[in-house]
């Protein structure tokens, strides 16, 4: 041990500590310069065992360069202390954490969830069929044939698949009507359908998207007539909006169904009053009618023993309709933006 370690001893401790940037860093170096095993700690122990003259030599300057190098570990202190609010160390216990995000179900999951515990009690099971389908489900045996032009209603996408003799072209389903004939041809009778599904039409503005969700009811069994379905549906629109909500049957053109209606509630907003939302005081729902014998038969079912009615409204348009949500425009619902979903 000479003056020369000693003075590199310094050198190398202010190299060291001008790399410290933090608290922590800086309790290392305490420990590893001062602690039990460290550099200045061993060079003093070395020290205490040199004869008297040497001991004297070294044993000043190694108390200089101590001093120096506290010194300059207390103004580092000070210069970390002030500059903390900009590099907080890694654990600060009085800081208030961020709670982790916990997701929900899609608002529009919820709502099917919801229309499926309203049906549930009337006996009605939900059912899924082919979202990808032949046009004879969906139009042939719905009473549209090939060349009716009720069928431009359906806005349909064809799907380049080479045609089947008997069941014609492939689409995506543009209506869950197409679950209807599928479900006579079950064989259960009677029935009580509720079929949930994602459609598709060549549609998209405010009010309408190119991918939907429609929810169709369908019941068959003997006796079943009109004022049933005026049941069903005024139970539904009262358990899903509120007693305040009236329906009303407007005489309609469905192939599928005679006599046909399209279904419209109270306005959410006016009730009835007529506001700038619904204009004339009532909002519109969808699709409802008596099944027609001929979609029977196509079903296999007797039609003069068994008579049915359906219904079909899309899930969104729905679920919009409800008082309070607010939703001007349908494409938010699938925009999947965080900031309006987390809403519902
Ligand atoms: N499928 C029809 C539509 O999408 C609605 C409807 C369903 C009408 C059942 C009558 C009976 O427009």
């Amino acid at each position: 041990m000479d003056l020369l370690e000693v003075e590199k001893l310094k050198t190398q401790a202010l190299t060291d500590l001008d790399l410290v940037d933090s608290l922590t860093k800086l309790e290392e170096f305490r420990v590893k310069y001062f602690g039990k095993k460290g550099l200045v700690t061993v060079v003093t122990k070395d020290i205490v065992s040199l004869g008297a003259d040497e001991k004297k030599a070294l044993g000043r300057a190694l108390n200089e360069v101590k001093s120096v190098i506290q010194g300059s570990m207390e103004s580092k202190k000070l210069e970390l202390e002030k500059s903390i609010p900009s590099q907080l160390p890694e654990f600060y216990k009085s800081l208030p954490g961020t709670r982790p995000e916990i997701g929900h179900l899609h608002v529009i999951t919820q709502a099917i969830r919801e229309i499926v515990d309203i049906f549930k009690p009337l006996g009605f099971t939900r059912v899924r069929y082919p979202e990808i389908d032949w046009e004879y489900f969906v139009f042939e045996a719905l009473n549209i044939p090939e060349e009716h032009p009720a069928r431009d209603e359906w806005e349909t996408f064809f799907v380049d698949i080479s045609r089947d003799e008997k069941y014609g072209r492939t689409v995506i389903t543009p209506h869950t009507s197409s679950g209807q004939v599928r479900e006579m041809l079950k064989g259960n009778l009677p029935i009580r359908m509720l079929n949930i599904s994602r459609c598709g039409r060549r549609q998209a503005d405010v009010r309408h998207l190119p991918t939907f969700y429609q929810f169709e009811g369908l019941v068959v069994d003997k006796g079943i007539n009109i004022s049933h379905l005026k049941g069903v549906l005024n139970y539904f629109v009262k358990n899903f909006y509120g007693p305040e909500r009236e329906i009303r049957l407007r005489p309609y053109d469905f192939r599928f169904t005679e006599p046909s209606f399209e279904v419209d509630v109270l306005c959410s907003n006016c009730l009835g009053a007529g506001c700038s939302l619904c204009k004339e005081g009532w909002m519109e729902l969808g699709g409802a009618g008596v099944v027609h014998p001929k979609v029977l038969e196509y079903g296999g079912i007797d039609s003069k023993e068994y008579s049915g009615f359906a219904f079909g409204w899309g899930v969104e348009r729905t679920y919009m309709m409800k008082s309070g949500t607010q939703i001007d425009d349908i494409r938010h619902l699938f925009a999947n933006d965080v900031r309006f979903l987390e809403q519902f």
